[in-house]
């Protein structure tokens, strides 16, 4: 049972420290941003400083992971609504996956030749486990991996989600199938998740006062007025959220982006096992080194297939496109570059 825990506590670490430096990165490619995000888990002095002369003092400079003790600054931790609200990122998913042939040799830039293309609804529920346990475990994570995501924008649900079979526990069908974009903006609503311009007040950010403020699109702007009429403080989160302009080099938005900050580094440094009880009694000597050794969901994957990661893995990280080149190492450290 001891053994289940710690392997549970190793994990969700390893899953954090991902998350925080890899994905959320991914999302927005920008120099500052990554800073931002190895900041939190390193601390700004960097993690060959952190590597050498281990925690230095609490907060930012060395790194919320590794803190004396957690904060939660009054407030006891949980995910906050607005953060669910944010994440609701549906959109980047496609309505159907390429499955690839890897038994090919790579061409230089290529992709591995496409076989077919299985619609989504095969995939998801019990089902879809037993269809991709049948592709097989490395043709599926080579064929995401060469597939990008779609973005995050209005008018770009994937159809596959509006008409979800709903199933039990027991992986039995129900009889009512689910718009999952309308249940979305339905689940918004009855949580009381403020209006996009509430949300953003709530924020600190300027709210708008016409539809052009939010998009140049004049197609989406006639949409919104079909919906909302004028009235812009009626407009749901996650409708303003997928039509905001998007700051160059974010998928995301500039809202959303704000929640991330807020909540990235308070998972970080509200959380003992983090912060006071980040060590090696808690962690062990093999755990803990687990933790500081795995950067990357590239380094997950190549451990337990290096062969195909050698083969089929040339970007620098698992969540950019797989045949993207691997990012140019800049010579001046992170923590020095003038943001652009
Ligand atoms: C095949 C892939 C996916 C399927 C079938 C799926 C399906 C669902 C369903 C059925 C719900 C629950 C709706 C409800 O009752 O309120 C949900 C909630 C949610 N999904 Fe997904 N989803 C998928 C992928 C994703 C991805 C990739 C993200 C984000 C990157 C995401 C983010 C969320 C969030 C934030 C919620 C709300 C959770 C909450 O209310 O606490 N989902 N999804």
């Amino acid at each position: 049972m001891l053994f289940v825990m710690l392997s549970r506590l190793v994990t969700s670490a390893v899953i954090a420290k991902i998350h925080t430096i890899d994905w959320t990165v991914e999302l927005l490619k920008v120099d500052t941003f990554l800073a931002g995000m190895r900041g939190n888990w390193y601390g700004l002095l960097g993690k060959p400083f952190k590597d050498t002369f281990g925690h230095v003092g609490d907060g930012i400079l060395g790194g919320l992971v590794g803190m004396k003790k957690p904060d939660n600054h009054g407030v006891p931790y949980s995910l906050t609504e607005e953060f669910v609200s944010v994440y609701r990122m549906h959109a980047l998913l496609p309505d159907s996956l390429h499955l690839r042939n890897i038994d090919v040799l790579p061409e230089d830039n290529k992709s591995p030749p496409l076989i077919k293309e299985i619609p989504m609804n095969d995939l998801v529920g019990l089902p879809g486990e037993k269809k991709l346990s049948e592709i097989g475990v490395q043709e599926t994570l080579v064929s995401m991996g060469h597939q990008a995501s779609r973005a995050l924008e209005l008018q770009n649900y994937p159809s596959f989600l509006r008409n979800l079979v709903s199933q039990n526990i027991d992986g039995t069908e129900r009889p009512d199938h689910v718009d999952l974009a309308a249940l979305e903006i339905y689940r918004d609503r009855e949580r009381q998740v403020a209006r996009y311009n509430q949300f953003r007040r709530s924020l600190l950010l300027i709210p708008i006062s016409k539809w052009e403020d939010l998009t140049d699109d004049k197609e989406i702007i006639k949409a919104l007025k079909e919906v909302y009429g004028n009235d812009v403080e009626l407009l749901d989160v996650l409708v303003g959220l997928m039509a905001e302009k998007k700051i160059k080099g974010f998928a995301i938005s500039e809202t959303t982006f704000v929640i991330f900050l807020i909540m990235a580094s308070r998972r970080l440094e509200a959380d003992r096992f983090y912060t006071s009880n980040f060590n090696e009694e808690t962690y062990t000597k093999k755990g803990l080194e687990w933790v500081n050794t795995t950067e990357s969901l590239k380094d997950v994957i190549d451990r337990h297939y290096p062969k195909m990661t050698k083969k089929w893995l040339n970007a620098s990280s698992a969540f950019s496109v797989w045949d993207a080149p691997p990012n140019k190492p800049n010579p001046i450290p992170i923590y020095l570059r003038i943001p652009n």
